[in-house]
């Protein structure tokens, strides 16, 4: 397939992930937080999920990142953070997966490495965007 095939392939893929999954009033982001972040944050973000009492460190309550940031959300911290991929090592253990990573294994196999990137990235930014509309 030529490259830029692909590419359409992705976003038409991006664009039906970004219309929500079915026939629910569930957007993609949420739905993917449910599945992959709730375990550890909590369906509702605070950080009570049921492996929270698991870990070295607590996950973070996630609808207080704006209060904790003089009121505005930390969009570009939280995007890397959920990445993991380019976060400098060398400030403690991470207790979080590296998303970027595991995202972009699953992607890659339907989409190519540079489409699968595309994908990958697209599902940080709705996890991202989903967080930012969690903030208290
Ligand atoms: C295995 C448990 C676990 C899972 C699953 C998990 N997290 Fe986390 N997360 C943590 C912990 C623990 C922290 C606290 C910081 C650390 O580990 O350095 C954290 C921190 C964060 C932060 C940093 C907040 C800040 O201060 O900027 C964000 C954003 C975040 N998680 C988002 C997510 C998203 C989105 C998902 C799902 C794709 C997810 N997490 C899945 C455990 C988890």
């Amino acid at each position: 397939m030529p490259k830029h095939s692909v590419l359409l392939a992705a976003s038409a893929i991006v664009f039906a992930l970004a219309q929500g999954v079915g026939a629910q009033e569930m957007t993609y982001g949420q739905a993917e937080f449910l599945n992959s972040c709730a375990v550890c944050h909590g369906t509702s973000g605070e950080g009570d999920g049921p492996l929270a009492d698991e870990l070295v460190k607590r996950p973070t309550d996630l609808t207080r990142l704006a209060e904790k940031n003089g009121g505005e959300f930390p969009y570009f911290r939280v995007f890397a953070t959920i990445d993991g991929r380019f976060v400098v090592p060398g400030h403690g253990e991470r207790d979080m997966p590296v998303w970027g990573r595991q995202f972009l294994e699953e992607d890659a196999i339907t989409f190519g490495p540079s489409g699968g990137e595309i994908v990958t990235e697209e599902r940080i930014h709705q996890l991202a965007g989903y967080i930012e509309s969690l903030q208290k």
